[in-house]
């Protein structure tokens, strides 16, 4: 009755608001071609220099998104080389696709710690052009083990380059709060009743109305790391807080502008971009980070290029016609092998296996997805029923399982 079939390509709703591509960018070429010299913005957060393996956190069933609910832990992608040379070694081809991408009057920012951002510094000099290099942004993450043989190790790098002079730039639209503290100045009131700060220099007074608007400089202390109980948290490792990413894409692109990130990760930037109502460009090579990604972008529409699974799983679901709509209805999927052993006592519901499925109709070789559940912490029950409106094509059904594989299937009446 469910045939597994090896598309590709899903789209949902009308799909204006990007792409999400699974697929090491350093060999995506043929799929990055059409945006050579496109995006506004290109943004890198490449792994670590560590031998680790990052690991994703995924809760199983709806009982996962309880506290203390079981959970497990996959590997999710490998940290780059600890030696420099070989550190940058692996990233230069990263480097080469995202300076491909970049429009004329585009802007980079490379995301780095510290144990390796001066040998990138020198890197990106070589390939942008020491004229090219703008700022060097800390970022205080507002976290950091206690340390007591050396000063606590509290902050990221975020290099910013342009490929021209004539790149758009507008701090305007990434007002911050005043923070009278830090600049030493006083809350008053003034001659007109005015709220103004004030500040004493040089035997002067500036007084500054509370009203006007500051911009950032060059360190981000106001920005913290998403704390373990964040409702942005998606479980994925090393995601970063909405708000680092909504100063990168508000200052340096406009609405409508593309807006790239090739090692997407859980997909911050592209949900960035497109609540900034920006066009997106995901990549990552790690299954785990597109399937997390696209969770939270099934707000919007956009395409997803993805391998279908050439398992053997095949879903328990039924169809059936009400006026003008089909109902699918999902009863069961086999429970994945993972590279992982279950919680002790957990024993898997029927729909326990799957995280997210979409139903909708395969058009000339495209899943069109016009219903989709996903777990998240705000619907940790999956839809046991998707409904979709008569089209046609056949009916198809995308399931992607909670080892983020992803599973495509089309409905053949016997
Ligand atoms: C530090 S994480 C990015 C986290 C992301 N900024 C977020 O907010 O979730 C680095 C990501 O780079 C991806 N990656 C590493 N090498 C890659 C490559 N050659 N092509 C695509 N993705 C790559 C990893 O799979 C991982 O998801």
């Amino acid at each position: 009755m469910w045939q597994k079939k090896a598309v590709t390509r899903s789209q949902y709703a009308n799909g204006s608001a990007g792409i999400l591509l699974e697929a090491d960018a350093t060999r995506a070429g043929d799929l990055l071609k059409p945006y050579q010299s496109a995006a506004a913005v290109v943004y890198l957060d490449p792994p670590r220099p560590t031998q680790t393996t990052a690991a994703y956190q995924v809760k199983l069933g709806s009982d996962g998104y309880l506290p203390g609910g079981p959970e497990i832990a996959l590997p999710a992608f490998n940290g780059f080389p600890e030696n420099p040379e070989a550190y940058s070694a692996a990233l230069e081809p990263l480097l080469a696709a995202g300076i491909d991408i970049l429009s004329p009057s585009g802007t980079l920012f490379v995301h780095l710690d510290h144990r390796i951002h001066a040998y990138v510094k020198i890197q990106l000099d070589k390939l942008m052009g020491e004229a090219g290099f703008i700022n060097e942004i800390i970022w205080e993450r507002g976290t950091g083990a206690p340390a007591a043989r050396h000063f606590n190790r509290r902050h990221d790098v975020i290099y910013l380059y342009r490929k021209s002079a004539g790149a758009y730039f507008d701090i305007t639209r990434a007002p911050v709060t005043r923070n009278p503290r830090r600049r030493h100045m006083r809350r008053e009131t003034d001659a007109d009743g005015n709220t103004v700060y004030m500040n004493r220099s040089g035997g002067k007074t500036y007084a500054y109305p509370a009203d006007n608007p500051a911009y950032p400089t060059d360190i981000w202390t106001d920005v913290s790391l998403l704390s373990h109980k964040d409702p942005q948290r998606t479980g994925f490792p090393s995601q970063k807080p909405l708000a680092l990413l909504k100063r990168i894409i508000r200052t340096a692109s406009r609405p409508g502008d593309l807006v790239a990130d090739l090692c997407c990760g859980s997909g911050t930037t592209l949900l960035c971009a497109a609540l900034e109502e920006r066009r997106f460009l995901g990549v990552d090579m790690s299954p785990h980070a597109v399937s997390a990604a696209a969770k939270r972008l099934y707000g919007f529409g956009f395409y997803q290029e993805r391998a279908a699974d050439t398992g053997e799983a095949i879903p328990r679901a039924t169809v059936s016609r009400a006026i003008g709509l089909y109902s699918v209805t999902l009863e069961d999927f086999p429970f994945p092998v993972l590279p992982v052993t279950l919680p002790i006592g957990y024993t898997p519901r029927p729909l326990d296996a799957v995280d997210q499925w979409a139903a909708g109709f395969i058009q000339d070789g495209v899943f069109m997805a016009l219903d989709v559940s996903a777990r998240t912490k705000n619907t940790p029950t999956l839809r046991h029923t998707l409904e979709i409106p008569m089209l046609p094509g056949p009916i198809a059904l995308e399931i992607t399982d909670i080892g983020s594989r992803r599973h495509l299937y089309v409905y053949e009446e016997i």
